[in-house]
């Protein structure tokens, strides 16, 4: 726990995502190479099962890979209101300062980088990826969110992160094997706080419906389950260039490199951030094949260090850096370079990264 009671990243510990994952052994990732686009390649190097990152030597995750949320659990049951958006403070510019106390505005081929992303909408403080945490992300002031997007049985987009139901919902069971219909009735906010009960999975739309009200900028993040790469990165983009035209505004990232693939194919001009749990040693030819604007590495990984982000840098990427909840720790990571950082607390980060007006 933080000084403001939130969970403190996981660093070591876990699967390293700062997520709460049982331990990751060592993969063959490292040594994979960057594949063509062809539909037998896209599955060979699909792997996206369980929370989306390369765990091809996979453990039991799915009711492991979440973030001890409960301990910055408020009493919600009025959260929403207009007391509730007083009691935020509110960040206007966007903007981290350089050492004479200016805002430093950093562009990577014409994209804004966003100094601070609430993660799942601002999932420290409502139930990740619900209607509830976006709108709470939009009442503290935040103006990008990321959240995770994969399909149902009957091919709908939905805001989820994990393969199974089981640890943020009532529903038991592979996403991937649910209709939208049986998931119409799951509860996936009483997990989180009683307050939050009777919230539901929204879909894709639901959720774009309240971001273009609220006019928040999106990190869209291809979660497919896996074997559904393709599909699922198809829909998202279906259902995404119907209702967005700003690609200023919009971030497309996967763990999936078939997902950035069909992405590049099917949204060229939208930004496209390549995830990076476990660093491959052909991330610059994979960076480079998928012409993405930023690499989006673990923050709290002991490869994450000034020197590889510098790398990072010198091949004229962006760096964003999930998932990073210690105020300490976001600035020492701006300080070595890093854009931006994905938080379950964005306010609390936005007091150290951002200027308040
Ligand atoms: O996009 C940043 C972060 O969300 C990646 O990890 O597992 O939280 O989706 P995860
Ligand atoms: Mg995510």
């Amino acid at each position: 726990m933080d000084n403001n009671g939130h969970n403190k990243d996981k660093g070591a510990k876990g699967c390293g995502h700062g997520c709460g994952c049982a331990p990751k052994s060592t993969s063959d990732t490292a040594s994979k190479k960057p594949q063509a686009s062809d539909s037998e390649a896209r599955a060979k190097h699909s792997h996206d099962d369980c929370c989306g990152h390369d765990h091809h030597d996979h453990h039991d995750h799915d009711d492991n890979c979440h973030h001890d949320h409960h301990h910055a659990h408020h009493d919600h049951d009025d959260h929403g209101d207009d007391d509730d958006v007083a009691a935020f403070p509110f960040f206007a510019a966007p903007a981290p300062l350089d050492q004479d106390n200016q805002p430093v505005i950093k562009k990577h081929k014409g994209l804004v980088l966003p100094p601070v992303i609430g993660h799942r909408g601002a999932c420290g403080y409502a139930p990740e990826n619900t209607l509830d945490s976006i709108r709470t992300a939009a009442e503290m002031g935040v103006e990008w969110i990321e959240f995770d997007v994969k399909l149902t049985a009957d091919s709908v987009t939905i805001l989820f992160h994990d393969d199974t139901l089981d640890r943020t919902t009532n529903g038991h069971g592979p996403v991937a094997q649910a209709k939208l219909d049986d998931l119409r009735d799951l509860d996936a906010g009483n997990w989180f706080a009683e307050g939050f009960a009777g919230a539901g999975i929204p879909t894709f739309e639901e959720a774009l419906d309240v971001i273009l009200e609220t006019h928040l900028c999106i990190n869209v993040e291809i979660k497919p389950c896996p074997g559904r790469e393709i599909e699922t990165a198809e829909a998202v983009l279906d259902v995404l260039s119907r209702v967005w035209d700003e690609p200023d505004r919009v971030i497309i990232s996967s763990f999936s490199e078939v997902c950035l693939e069909v992405a590049k194919d099917m949204a060229p001009e939208w930004p496209r951030a390549y995830l990076i749990d476990e660093v491959p040693e052909y991330w610059r030819d994979m960076a480079r094949h998928l012409d993405v604007r930023t690499i989006n590495i673990n923050g709290n990984r002991p490869e994450t260090t000034q020197a590889f982000i510098e790398e990072i840098l010198d091949e004229g990427y962006g760096v964003l850096c999930y998932t990073i909840n210690d105020p300490q720790k976001a600035r020492q990571l701006v300080s070595w370079g890093v854009d931006g950082v994905f938080t379950d607390v964005p306010d609390v980060i936005s007091e150290v990264l951002i200027t308040k007006h």
